[in-house]
């Protein structure tokens, strides 16, 4: 309760979530879900309009076609996103990049508001590819931002929150798209648009909250407004400690620019942070998500290792109910309890944790850039599983969660090995911590050495 009291006194930092949250990750989640209730009409209006075009109605798998592509243009968009939002983030600041992508909403909910009107499912396509590249941009850029904004007790919560909002917005974009609100035969262009609404509010709201104390003091050096900022955020508490921290992290990253992801790749003090957060995010995209305060009580390794363990559990035993589905009569609740409990333990753990990972294991330089990195796995295994499921459930059949639970013990391994607890830490101390692993295996080799290591030799 303590921490939720901590939470609470910062009201500035509550509004801030809320602001980043309606016009980001809620969008996403939002996003996905108003996309499924007018299938079946926006594919009658394709058949339609290419009808009064060519005067020939289209075939049904040609329509399934052309559905598809509206579909993958999302992630498609996404992935975009994730590249764009690495220099967004750098070069116009956390909020402001935040404020500007709800330019592609607006432009997305131009393109499909009037699609009907204009007799063009082209512009649903191309509609989706933005809303897409919305998604993308909230989903790298919202973490990061409130990671940094947020103290260092309640970072993991805090991050959290951005799980939470794609969360409201799947649920919401269910009940908005409900035959008696807007997913009637009529209204579909009406739905589709309607993710303007949260841009709207987030264009007004944001504008009045405090940019990343951190990107303000590190990137920019800008300490004025980096106290200014950390004093709207944290009401009247002391903030000698956390301003002594954040100058030790600007001295530590003095004269180095905002690196680009080749830069990440070819660094080997960073080796171990890209692997935990490449194999962390690839492991990712597997089911939906949802949040939870445990995050900063439990530590992130426990999570991730307990939540990847149960999932493989789950798994296992969701293949033995479904081969038994036929012959036993209690079997399909069996399955249908493990495919939640599936999805629970992914909440509970892995989906929170792997969203502030990258925030905490990499240094204000080389953040935005392995957020780009994060970003664009997330959203092509997101296209990639979404493509490739439907082959796997024909080929596998019961089997078809085998390929996920290898993902689950694989991954659930590499945390058990080699992530390091960064729960509580400051940036710099899990900094220290990934540079020993970084250069343990080399100190009796001939490999690079690198200065830190020279220097620890000699002291
Ligand atoms: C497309 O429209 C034609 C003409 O209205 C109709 O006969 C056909 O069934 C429609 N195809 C599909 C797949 O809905």
């Amino acid at each position: 309760m303590n921490k939720l009291q901590r939470l609470l006194q910062s009201k500035i930092l509550i509004l801030t979530i809320c602001a980043a949250g309606i016009g980001g990750t809620f969008q996403y989640g939002y996003n996905i879900s108003i996309i499924n209730a007018p299938t079946s009409y926006i594919q009658t209006f394709m058949n339609k309009t290419w009808l009064e075009r060519t005067g020939v109605p289209l075939e049904s798998n040609v329509i399934l076609l052309l559905w598809s592509f509206t579909v993958s243009a999302y992630p498609l968009g996404g992935l975009t996103g994730a590249v764009v939002a690495g220099p967004m983030a750098i070069v116009l600041g956390r909020k402001m990049s935040l404020l500007l992508n709800n330019v592609f909403v607006i432009i997305a909910a131009i393109l499909s508001g009037f699609s009907r009107m204009a007799k063009s499912f082209e512009m649903i396509m191309l509609s989706r590819f933005f809303t897409g590249m919305n998604a993308g941009v909230s989903m790298n850029i919202q973490p990061m931002y409130l990671a940094e904004s947020a103290p260092k007790k309640l970072r993991g919560a805090v991050a959290l929150t951005s799980a939470s909002f794609t969360a409201l917005g799947l649920v919401l974009g269910q009940v908005v798209g409900l035959r008696e609100l807007l997913g009637g035969e009529e209204s579909w262009p009406f739905l589709l648009a309607s993710n303007v609404v949260p841009a709207l509010i987030q264009l007004t709201a944001l504008p009045w909250f405090p940019e990343s104390p951190r990107y303000l003091l590190i990137d920019r050096g800008d300490k004025e407004s980096c106290i200014s900022a950390l004093q709207k955020l944290r009401g009247n508490s002391d903030l000698s400690a956390e301003l002594e921290e954040m100058l030790a992290e600007q001295a530590a990253v003095k004269g180095q620019r905002a690196k680009n992801p080749w830069e990440l790749f070819q660094n080997p003090a960073l080796r171990w942070q890209l692997m935990s957060i490449v194999v962390l995010s690839s492991a990712m995209q597997l089911c939906g998500n949802d949040s939870n305060m445990i995050i900063d009580y439990a530590g992130r390794r426990p999570l991730l290792l307990g939540g990847y363990i149960f999932m493989a559990g789950w798994a296992i035993v969701f293949m033995v109910a479904l081969s038994q589905q036929t012959q036993i009569s209690w079997m399909p609740y069996l399955s249908m309890a493990c495919i939640f409990a599936y999805i629970l333990s992914f909440g509970i753990g892995p989906a929170g944790v792997t969203g502030v990972l990258p925030t905490e294991v990499f240094d204000q330089m080389s953040r935005p850039a392995a957020y780009m990195i994060c970003g664009s796995l997330l959203w092509f295994n997101l296209f990639l599983v979404g493509t490739a499921f439907p082959f796997i459930v024909k080929s596998l059949a019961h089997f078809c969660y085998v390929p996920f639970l290898v993902v689950c013990i694989c991954t659930a391994l590499y945390v058990g090995f080699f992530l390091p607890e960064t729960k509580g830490k400051s940036f710099l101390e899990i900094s220290e911590e990934f540079k020993r692993r970084n250069f343990k295996a080399q100190t009796h080799g001939v490999f690079y050495k690198g200065p830190e290591e020279i220097k620890s030799t000699m002291l």
